[in-house]
């Protein structure tokens, strides 16, 4: 019905009405713009600023401003097409999740998707329906900003939760008015920028690039995704904006993407800066060409493809296609029918008690406690002192790409303190004067130092060469340990950073990215102890930024460390090889024992598995625990070399004091296999490792031979 109805849609469409599909304008206004929409030249808008439509401090606003923007679209233009409004969604609207590396830091699919249909109910009553979100770039580089909008360096985990993403984005179905169609960004290979610094070219062989970056996208399509963007990066020398093969070829055709492919923000204008377009008619041509479907804020599209059809430069069909994309998606989103907002709406559900609860729920679940000397959890204190520039911290909680936030809705970790001990005497500064600091942490019974990097060090185009705290911090916290009051380091981030120094400082050591509005709390609620501690690390933690990169995918080389003998290795001479801290870690405050593994190959299973592998897990501690099982896979020979481990599962197993669970994982035979430089599924028979353990590296493991 929606290819039938698109289908006549564009049958009536003229050229350039099909043209106004495929532009994409910021902030599209119905006065401004009246004459553009009512030819039918703007197909979509992307909302771009944080304060759009007027005085947004009344709920409800938005909501009128959208509701006149669709009904000039669709009352002016000849064919009465609505447009698509687009926003840059990523962690939560008004209720502001913890970033998404926090959430990856979960290891909890059913939180990601929770925490982005919460977004969706909530930014769809501003009118919103498409967000540019989930990122699915792999990160392995902590120097670039970015790995705060990314689930980490396991392309297992990113495609897992980013397609846990797409599903709580779009619900159940995309035609109710609180979907919002989701876009898994950025195609592809956009987290390998080198050196860190975004925008920067990228070189990747195609077995890893299929492997490790394409999977996240694949499975986002198979969960449905409605758009995709490309990146703004050259790839071997092609700007993915202009990359033929890999978009039209392999995501249009070998994986059957049906969707809208939208370019990054003026990312066909920039195709002449990259050297491969002379002038903006070729630009629009290569992109195009490439399978993109809509040009995001150049207006490339909307100046030349009208022309570069009728001279011949451009197929029409092309065009066709890509018009029809967008009016299937509009199609399904239900705008033909209802694009009028419900302005009563956001006020009842923006930052809804339920939604402000998840908030809490996903900022205790994202933090990842590093280090215990038993300080944790805190036993009644009589007199804290909370400092450091987080201490008081509002907005700063939130982390990068926070549009619709506000400041007042924050708990600072002060008050926080002060709601949960409202006994004790809670003292607290900002740490800017540290003799004052130090005169109150002296008499205080614990120091909370809740250090880090603002919100502006990461995100787009913020990427650093230290990993190291920002200058004084760390003098701050040398001056703190040295009072003999237990210090407790909450180290707030939007990246890994190198730790080390921190740790031998502190009697605890939390890391908490950026954790959104309900921060404050979930760091109370996990230092107090109400929730166990039970994040874990979704990126490696670097002993120094010199060893990044440094990862959990990384393949044996034929020197492996430890030597056998004397066979000189690759290693360096000026620091340990292994990291601080490895992918998966994160302790809680009860010790959990890992029984014998047991690894069971299977033939004929009704699901397909191929192997179940399974161990029992207790807590001999005396406190509750929620843990994170994590199940390993190594391939010892292939064809290509496989990676010496990879994250292939994970169950979250809340385990009272005492209490003892099995887990188990059944694997596929595609899941034991890996894709060859055509992207092919490859599936060979031989030996596998297979370990279940709480972090990458440790375990039991078992050795075993696989028919497949
Ligand atoms: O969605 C973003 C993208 O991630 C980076 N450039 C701008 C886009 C739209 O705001």
């Amino acid at each position: 019905d929606v290819r039938e109805r698109a289908g006549l849609l564009l049958a009536a469409m003229t050229l350039e009405e099909k043209v106004g599909q495929l532009h994409q304008i910021p902030n599209a206004d119905p006065v401004r713009d009246a004459e553009a929409l009512a030819a039918g030249a703007i197909g979509t808008t992307l909302v771009a600023s944080g304060e759009h439509a007027g005085n947004v401090r009344d709920a409800g606003t938005r909501a009128r401003a959208v509701t006149g923007l669709q009904r000039a679209a669709v009352t002016t233009s000849r064919l009465g097409i609505p447009l698509i409004v687009a926003r840059d969604v990523i962690h939560g609207h008004r209720t502001v999740f913890p970033i998404p590396l926090g959430q990856a830091a979960s290891f909890d699919a059913g939180l990601v998707r929770d925490a982005a249909r919460a977004a969706a109910v909530e930014a769809s009553a501003d009118g919103v329906r498409w967000t540019f979100a989930p990122m699915v770039d792999v990160t392995i580089d902590p120097r670039w900003g970015r790995v705060a909008e990314g689930y980490g360096e396991s392309a297992w985990l990113t495609a897992h939760l980013g397609a846990a993403a797409v599903r709580g984005f779009q619900g159940d179905d995309l035609g109710r008015p609180d979907a919002l169609v989701a876009c898994a960004k950025h195609y592809v290979g956009y987290g390998l920028a080198q050196g860190g610094r975004d925008y920067a070219e990228v070189d990747v062989g195609p077995v890893t690039l299929h492997n490790r970056h394409l999977r996240p996208f694949a499975a986002a399509v198979d969960a449905g995704v409605g758009t995709v963007m490309t990146a703004f990066h050259t790839l071997d020398g092609t700007p993915m904006t202009a990359h033929r093969p890999l978009v039209r070829e392999h995501l249009k055709g070998t994986l059957g993407f049906d969707g809208v492919v939208v370019s990054d923000w003026d990312a066909v204008g920039e195709l002449l800066r990259h050297g491969v377009a002379a002038d903006l008619g070729s630009a629009t041509r290569l992109a195009l060409g490439a399978g993109v479907d809509v040009d995001m804020v150049t207006g490339g599209y909307a100046r030349h493809l009208a022309e570069l059809v009728r001279s011949g430069h451009v197929p029409e069909a092309l065009v066709d296609d890509a018009a029809r994309r967008v009016l299937e998606l509009k199609l399904r989103l239900g705008l033909f029918s209802s694009w009028e907002v419900d302005d009563a709406r956001a006020a009842t559900v923006q930052l809804a008690p339920p939604h402000r609860e998840l908030a809490r729920r996903a900022a205790a679940s994202s933090l990842v406690l590093l280090e215990n000397s038993g300080v944790l959890p805190l036993a009644a204190p009589r007199r804290v002192h909370v400092t450091g520039a987080f201490a008081q911290a509002r907005e700063e909680l939130f982390g990068t790409w926070t549009l619709d936030g506000r400041g007042e809705d924050v708990t600072t970790v002060e008050e926080a303190l002060r709601e949960r001990y409202p006994d004790a005497e809670i003292t607290a500064d900002d740490g800017r004067f540290p003799d004052r600091t130090l005169v109150a942490a002296r008499e205080a019974d614990v120091v909370v130092a809740c250090v880090g990097e603002h919100p502006s060090r990461s995100g787009e185009a913020n990427s650093v060469t230290s990993l190291d705290l920002p200058p004084g911090q760390t003098e701050l916290l040398v001056a703190l340990a040295g009072l003999g009051t237990p210090v407790v380091v909450v180290a707030v981030t939007g990246r890994p950073l190198a730790l080390g120094r921190v740790a031998s400082l502190a009697d605890a050591l939390l890391i908490a990215f950026h954790p959104g509005v309900e921060g404050g709390r979930g760091i109370v609620d996990v230092l107090s102890g109400d929730v166990p501690a039970s994040g874990r690390l979704p990126m490696t933690l670097p002993r120094s930024v010199g060893q990044v990169p440094i990862h959990v995918g990384q393949l044996p080389t034929g020197r492996p460390i430890p030597a056998a003998s004397d066979v000189v290795v690759g290693r360096y001479r000026d620091s340990s090889d292994l990291p601080a801290y490895p992918f998966g870690f994160g302790l809680g405050y009860a010790d959990v024992a890992y029984g014998e593994l047991d690894v069971v190959p299977l033939d004929g299973a009704a699901d397909g598995a191929v192997l179940e592998a399974g161990v029992t897990v207790r807590n001999v501690g005396s406190r509750d625990a929620v843990e994170t099982v994590q199940l390993y896979v190594r391939d010892h020979v292939a064809a290509v070399s496989r990676p010496l481990t990879e994250l292939a599962g994970v169950v979250r197993v809340p385990l009272a004091a005492g209490a003892a669970e099995r887990v188990t994982f059944r694997l596929d035979r595609g899941s034991l296999g890996y894709r060859d430089s055509s992207g092919a599924l490859v599936v060979e028979p031989g030996e596998f490792t297979v370990r279940i353990g709480p972090h990458a590296g440790a375990g039991p493991s078992s050795t075993l031979s696989l028919e497949l």
